[in-house]
């Protein structure tokens, strides 16, 4: 039986509070009701998701459930170890047959209400009290699990509720590509923890969709420069099917990311700087981001770092040598990076694949987030965030776990960075509710990534 994802309320075509132009954005798209009403119906029912962590499923009968808005669909990793995703939805009366994650008991799928279940292929496999019903009831294509499109790519399930949607390779070009040549594939959890922010999922996300808020957000990135820090130094790139990249324009081999100057600008290395005065400056960076957010440096990063000060032979770049020290200790602890090449351009930089994912990599490592509206509030929403790196081949952990909820502000629980950035979304939504607020204006080019997210959204809007 095919599956309908159609309750037409808005005539196809009529997108309220449309894009008009790419520098400005309705504050209505972020609290109105009929806007969040729209994306429930044509935005989350047909667009490829990151639904779980592979290794939040390592092994066959392990599930996840994955909520959006009011569906929910079950992640199952099968005996041959691939995966299916089925909604959760009994059907007998339609109660919800997981909840959470965990493993299934006996590989079966079980309604705590009459008890049917389903294998892990979504077969019916038990019928509690089948003489009661007219075979018409029982039609075995019908009793089985109704499956929601799958694939993986990524260390990820991703899902798609769409029958019709295009595969996922062809939804995910051309970012797959540039993420795969930093090793994403090869990334694993380090650690995985969750907030609710009082929202707009889109308000929220645009908080990392331009790096230009370093300078009054994040003071410590900038190494004392304040109002001088650049604001311009990453190179943006809108994708026509609202992907995103973000890279940097330095020499990455250099560990450019961190020199915080742009290209060109004649002072990337002073003519007074000591080789001493650049490794000092480098390591500081790298521990500013470790300390600041435990992601994309980590600590063994910095030890590699740090045990190169002051053995640098004069006149050679600290940063180049420190780069390729990290690949030699990956190389030695087995650890598999992606060679260098062009993907390390996205080093400190970031990928956001459209409508709600994002990655930052750094050397072996990355940040995550997958941001989603939480409950039925157009301003509520649940923000998760990994630290991903990549492990030694064979070391790798096992399954995934996500360490908790935690409040925005917690300091035990969220480095400085993320709090920094969570500080500005519930103010920024409540600001929206300003009578003197009619829309944002975004600036031409660093902004740009915001705008051609809005405008994919409306294409998907518009039916
Ligand atoms: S509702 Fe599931 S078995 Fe009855
Ligand atoms: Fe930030």
């Amino acid at each position: 039986m095919a599956i309908t994802n159609e309750r037409p309320t808005t005539a196809p075509g009529r997108v309220p509070f449309a894009m008009q132009d790419p520098l400005h954005v309705p504050r209505e798209r972020y609290y109105d009701r009929e806007f969040f009403e729209l994306e429930k119906e044509r935005l989350w029912p047909r667009v490829w998701q990151m639904a779980c962590r592979l290794e939040e499923i390592p092994d066959p009968g392990d599930f996840v459930e994955y909520e959006i808005c009011d569906q929910s669909i079950l992640i199952v990793r099968q005996l041959d170890h691939s995966v299916k995703a089925f909604y959760n939805a009994c059907r007998h009366r339609g109660v919800e047959l997981c909840k959470g994650s965990g493993r299934l008991p006996h590989g079966q799928i079980q309604c705590p209400f009459h008890g049917w279940r389903w294998n892990l292929d979504g077969t019916s496999s038990f019928l509690y009290g089948k003489e009661g019903f007219a075979p018409e009831c029982l039609d075995p294509a019908d009793v089985r699990l109704q499956e929601c499109r799958v694939e993986t790519w990524g260390g990820c399930a991703w899902i798609n509720m769409d029958p019709n949607a295009r595969p996922l390779a062809e939804a995910l070009s051309p970012v797959a590509a540039l993420l795969d040549a930093v090793g994403f594939g090869n990334m694993r959890v380090w650690w995985w923890k969750e907030t609710i922010l009082r929202a707009n999922w889109k308000t929220a996300q645009e908080a990392f969709h331009e790096g230009w808020h370093v300078m009054r957000t994040h003071p410590q990135l900038t190494m004392g420069q304040g109002e001088a820090y650049p604001p311009g130094i990453p190179e943006y790139t809108a994708f026509e099917n609202g992907h995103a990249r973000f890279q940097s324009r330095v020499d990455a081999s250099r560990g450019g990311v961190f020199r915080g100057r742009p290209e060109g600008s004649g002072d990337e290395v002073a003519v007074e700087d000591t080789e001493d005065r650049a490794a000092d400056e480098f390591i500081e960076r790298n521990r500013i981001l470790w300390e600041g957010q435990d992601a994309m440096v980590l600590e063994r990063d910095l030890r590699v770092f740090e045990g190169l000060r002051h053995r640098v032979p004069p006149g050679e770049d600290f940063a180049t040598a420190a780069i390729a020290a990290l690949f030699e200790y990956a190389r030695g602890a087995g650890i598999p990076m992606a060679p260098p090449g062009e993907g390390m351009r996205l080093w400190g930089g970031e990928i956001f694949v459209f409508p709600n994912f994002f990655v930052l990599p750094m050397y072996a490592n990355a940040l995550s987030y997958r941001i989603r509206p939480y409950g039925d509030d157009p301003e509520c929403c649940r923000f998760e965030v990994w630290s991903l790196t990549t492990y030694p081949e064979g070391s790798e952990p096992g399954r995934a776990r996500l360490a908790g909820r935690f409040a925005h502000d917690d300091a035990d629980h969220w480095g400085l960075i993320p709090r920094q950035d969570f500080s500005n979304i519930e103010r920024q939504q409540r600001g929206l509710h300003s009578r003197s607020f009619r829309s944002m204006r975004l600036a031409t080019e660093w902004e740009r990534a915001i705008s051609n997210m809005h405008e994919e959204l409306d294409r998907y809007l518009a039916g």
